[in-house]
């Protein structure tokens, strides 16, 4: 365990958060009755109880603070943070991490799959020119094949970036396997590993299509 209140087991370079707050508020929004505005709360929370374990080994620096009494020392983080969720359900993500690190840049990756190639390619990307100095988490609720993960974080090293980490709600042993191939150096931080892929590609037992439930359009 990594750190002391928010438990994380780590099983190869994958960190499974479990804390108890973050297992009841998964499990509210797995169920299917679970409405729009309850997912999207449970959601963001879920993100926000998630920081600490994702950000538990950032780098700080010593600086000194005046209080309104005295001069004492204290730390500031020694890096920018980029959090850069992978559209569409990665916004759904966004503001529980956006809210633990608000002087967090954001970059935005939408991926499309290519019809002739079949591979996820980048349809819109925007980064802020501090990728290669900063700690970037690449967020999105669901890692499932794991395509959309190894080209977001393929796209963000080929600009820089060099600090990554991968954060997701649910993780399957298939996509966890293929970004670890491709990425055995960035560490994934996950609330759950469901136990695989349908033939449609959808996590078991999941939670159906996140960004689906995130915005309504079922
Ligand atoms: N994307 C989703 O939203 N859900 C899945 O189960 C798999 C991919």
């Amino acid at each position: 365990m990594p750190h002391g209140t928010l438990r994380a087991w780590v099983v190869g370079v994958v960190h499974v958060v479990q804390h108890p707050l973050v297992q009841a508020e998964l499990t509210g929004l797995r169920c299917r009755s679970c409405p729009g505005p309850e997912f999207r709360q449970r959601l963001r929370r879920i993100a926000a109880l998630m920081v600490p374990a994702v950000t538990a080994d950032f780098e700080t620096k010593v600086i000194s603070c005046e209080t309104p009494l005295e001069v004492t020392s204290g730390v500031e983080m020694t890096r920018r943070v980029i959090l850069t969720p992978i559209l569409r359900a990665g916004l759904g993500f966004l503001d529980g991490f956006f809210d633990l690190l608000p002087d967090a840049a954001i970059a935005h990756i939408g991926l499309a799959r290519n019809e002739e190639t079949l591979q996820p390619e980048p349809y819109y990307l925007k980064t802020p020119p501090t990728l290669a100095d900063s700690e970037v988490i690449v967020i999105d609720p669901m890692l499932a094949t794991g395509g959309s993960a190894v080209e977001a974080v393929k796209r963000l090293v080929e600009l820089g970036a060099t600090r990554l980490r991968y954060a997701c709600l649910v993780a399957s042993p298939e996509g966890i396997a293929t970004f670890e191939d491709a990425w055995p150096e960035v560490p994934i931080f996950t609330a759950a590993i469901d136990r695989g892929l349908n033939d449609r590609g959808y996590i078991l037992p999941g939670l159906g299509d996140a960004g689906d439930r995130l915005f309504g359009t079922a």
